[in-house]
């Protein structure tokens, strides 16, 4: 085989279907209701990390070049999933660094307010932080929980017009599954002049969301909980046009950064850096965890964010009336919903340790600050909600 081939593995999404575990044989628990933490490995996803294993393991280096060219695949595959341009995204390690690498390269004047939002995932606040520590920069905190309503979009315009570089919130608040109004928040930071990044982890993959259509400026996301592929594989969005400052930059930084490797008198290190988002590609990649996440997301795009979102729905509105019977308090909005379906337990009793007893008992849930979060994805079938509720009730 040469270098230049075309990578033997393709992604086979034939067997994914909605309702159906098929892809899942190994899973133990019966209700896998984690895809907010991380989801399981699909044979999808297996059968892509052995395929590549195995090239590597046959050819070395000769193998680099036909993954490089998956990846490239995967790159579209996943800006059609956000509706944005290849170009626009940078493949990087985690959420968390898509959100540091931003936060470090954004041209910002020492003064420039950040608006952060508490009840987030800390991955959407602390590198805004030490963003506000390095460049002079103040970082107002409002609540997340008021993005519900009309009182934290009026509370968001106040702010705004103090005056604001950018605004950082998440597409799904990770412990109650508010679904942000993302439109809103983008319509209201323009009008006063500020870009607005999105830490979209919980949301890609189950919600449909198009970056171009709302306006976003920067989105990141990992591939392990909705994107159902491995840890440590992420991608960054950047807006065409939005000027990043190169401070953080490495050897594949550079415009034809590779071309000294092939061609002798080419070793420089003036090239100029290139002016999109894969600047942010620095060195060497986890190549097996995009591998990975081609498996996944060619499953999600054979069924439709859409239709996922739709059965999850579903899913949700089958569970949450059992609860309530039994004294939880949903934090569902009657609106802006997600794949995350949490509830606070009755007076006197521990989110943390049901989610123990429902995980002895074949449920897998978890209790993120005192709440009980179901998270169903596409493999869920529905009938297997009587059976979570009886185990609900075998935990006493
Ligand atoms: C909203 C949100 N952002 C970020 C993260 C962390 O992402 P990563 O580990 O890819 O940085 C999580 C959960 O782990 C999360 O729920």
């Amino acid at each position: 085989m040469s270098p230049t081939d075309e990578p033997g593995w393709a992604p086979d999404p034939s067997a994914a279907r909605l309702g159906d575990r098929t892809l899942f044989e190994g899973l133990a628990s019966f209700a896998y209701l984690n895809h907010a933490a991380i989801s399981p490995m699909s044979r999808e996803v297996r059968r892509a990390l052995g395929a590549m294993m195995d090239d590597y393991a046959r050819d070395g280096v000769d193998s680099f070049l036909r993954w490089q060219r998956q990846r490239e695949r995967l790159r579209g595959r996943l800006a059609a999933l956000i509706g944005a341009a290849p170009a626009e995204l940078a493949l990087l390690p985690s959420t968390t660094r898509t959100v540091v690498d931003a936060a470090l390269s954004i041209p910002w004047r020492a003064g420039d307010r950040v608006v952060c939002f508490a009840g987030e995932f800390p991955t959407n606040v602390t590198p805004w932080q030490r963003a506000a520590a390095t460049f002079g920069l103040e970082v107002v905190m409002l609540e997340a929980d008021s993005l519900g309503g009309e009182r934290g979009l009026a509370r968001l315009a106040e702010e705004l017009s103090r005056g604001a570089r950018l605004v950082a919130v998440s597409a799904v608040e990770f412990q109650t599954g508010l679904a942000t109004p993302l439109a809103e928040i983008v319509r209201l930071a323009h009008a006063a002049g500020a870009e607005v990044f999105v830490d979209a982890i919980q949301a890609v993959g189950v919600v449909p969301l198009d970056v171009r259509a709302l306006g976003v400026d920067y989105l990141g996301c990992g591939s392990h909980k909705w994107l159902m592929g491995a840890e440590g594989a992420a991608f960054l969005y950047v807006r065409a046009g939005a000027e990043l400052v190169p401070r953080v930059a490495g050897w594949l930084s550079h415009e034809d950064p590779t071309r000294f490797l092939f061609e002798p008198g080419q070793l420089r290190y003036d090239r100029p850096f290139k002016r999109d988002a894969t600047m942010l590609e620095t060195g060497a990649i986890n190549a097996l965890g995009f591998a990975a996440l081609e498996a996944s997301v060619a499953c999600i795009e054979a069924i439709g964010v859409a239709a996922i979102f739709e059965h999850v729905q579903r899913y949700h509105d089958a569970l949450e009336p059992a609860l309530i019977e039994r004294g939880f308090a949903s934090e569902r909005h009657p609106t802006l919903r997600s794949g995350i379906l949490s509830l606070r337990p009755p007076a006197g009793t521990d989110a943390a340790a049901i989610a123990r007893a429902l995980r002895e008992r074949g449920v897998a849930c978890s209790s993120p600050d005192g709440r009980l979060r179901f998270a169903p994805h596409w493999p869920n079938a529905l009938d297997e909600v009587p059976r979570v509720i009886d185990a609900l009730d075998a935990c006493g």
